[in-house]
């Protein structure tokens, strides 16, 4: 196997959002801009949710602001509701993601509604984007386990795959977010929801708790899968998955990519520089 894969940067979200420590914007943005060099095409910036739920999201606006955009990069923001989409609207985002769960133990837990009512409120997102031209990622989170309810099967989460895909997501990105999944049952989920969602359009995102998250990505490459989620530095976790460590390290998946033969287009060195600021960011060390 070989080609082109894409690593989308999740550390300024994903990573941040989970940090103990509430980090000052100039930090966010010294991160965002340090990864623009790195020849990410997306990156997950923030995410307009509601600060109460995520108090280290709550400088979105700020952080949009003061990122300099680099021609090229795509700059990508959670939205759970209309609220939130227009607000990562005014703020320039160039795609934004809505976000859904295969339980209803993590909706409820994430989002304060059932899967169904979590779908309702994305169809005036969809509505919004399509009349502004902007693209959508639909997120599905806990693929595999779930903190509350324990195995999730492929069958649910192919049905909130194909109803994103259906409103109009041009990407479904599959969200293992516990980082427990076990490569067969990552296997027997993409095996599902491809027979429902073109495996051209799915997007694989792995925490990594287990440490089995490289086995995982080598089990969505053979299903054909080319695009995943991975954060600088590993950094992150999700505030509603008790016990959820950190994303996928990218400096990890792209060596790991490489070795295997596919082209990322990233610049590793300077990778390995962001790594490092992540690092020292999470300790609080980082001058921007
Ligand atoms: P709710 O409490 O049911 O909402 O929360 P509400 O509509 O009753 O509003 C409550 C308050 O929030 C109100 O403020 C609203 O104005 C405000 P008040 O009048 O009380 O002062 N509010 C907002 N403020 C800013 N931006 C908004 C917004 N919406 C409402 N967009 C809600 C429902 C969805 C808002 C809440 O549950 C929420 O914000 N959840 C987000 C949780 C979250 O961000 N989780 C982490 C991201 S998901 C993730 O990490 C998984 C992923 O990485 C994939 C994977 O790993 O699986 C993507
Ligand atoms: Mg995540």
């Amino acid at each position: 196997m070989s080609g082109p894969v894409e690593i989308v940067e999740m550390g300024p979200r994903d990573g941040l959002q989970n940090e103990a420590r509430l980090i000052p914007a100039a930090e966010k943005i010294a991160l965002v801009d340090a990864l623009s060099g790195v020849g990410f095409r997306r990156i997950e910036v923030t995410s307009f949710v509601s600060p109460r739920w995520v108090p280290q999201m709550g400088d979105a606006a700020e952080v949009m602001a003061g990122i300099t955009r680099r021609a090229g990069v795509g700059y990508m923001a959670l939205t759970p509701n209309l609220k939130g989409y227009e607000a990562a609207r005014a703020a320039g985002a160039d795609w934004i993601a809505v976000f859904a769960s295969a339980s209803e133990g993590f909706s409820r837990a994430n989002l304060n509604c059932s899967i169904s009512e979590s779908l309702e409120r994305f169809a005036p997102i969809m509505a919004a984007a399509h009349a502004d031209g902007v693209q959508v990622r639909g997120y599905v989170s806990v693929v595999t386990d779930c903190p509350f309810e324990g195995h999730v099967s492929p069958r649910q989460v192919t049905r909130v795959a194909q109803a994103l895909h259906e409103m109009g997501c041009a990407e479904i990105a599959l969200g293992e977010t516990l980082g427990r999944g076990r490569p067969e049952a990552i296997a027997a989920m993409l095996d599902a929801v491809g027979q429902a969602v073109p495996v051209a359009a799915l997007a694989a995102h792995f925490h990594d708790t287990s440490g089995r998250a490289l086995e995982n990505v080598d089990v969505a490459l053979e299903a054909g899968v080319r695009v995943f989620d991975a954060a600088v530095g590993g950094l992150g976790g999700c505030p509603y998955a008790p016990g959820a460590a950190g994303n996928l390290a990218t400096e990890r998946l792209a060596a790991h990519l490489r070795g295997r033969g596919f082209d990322t287009g990233l610049d590793e060195a300077r990778l390995a520089e962001v790594a490092e600021m992540a690092a020292g960011l999470k300790q609080g060390e980082v001058r921007a």
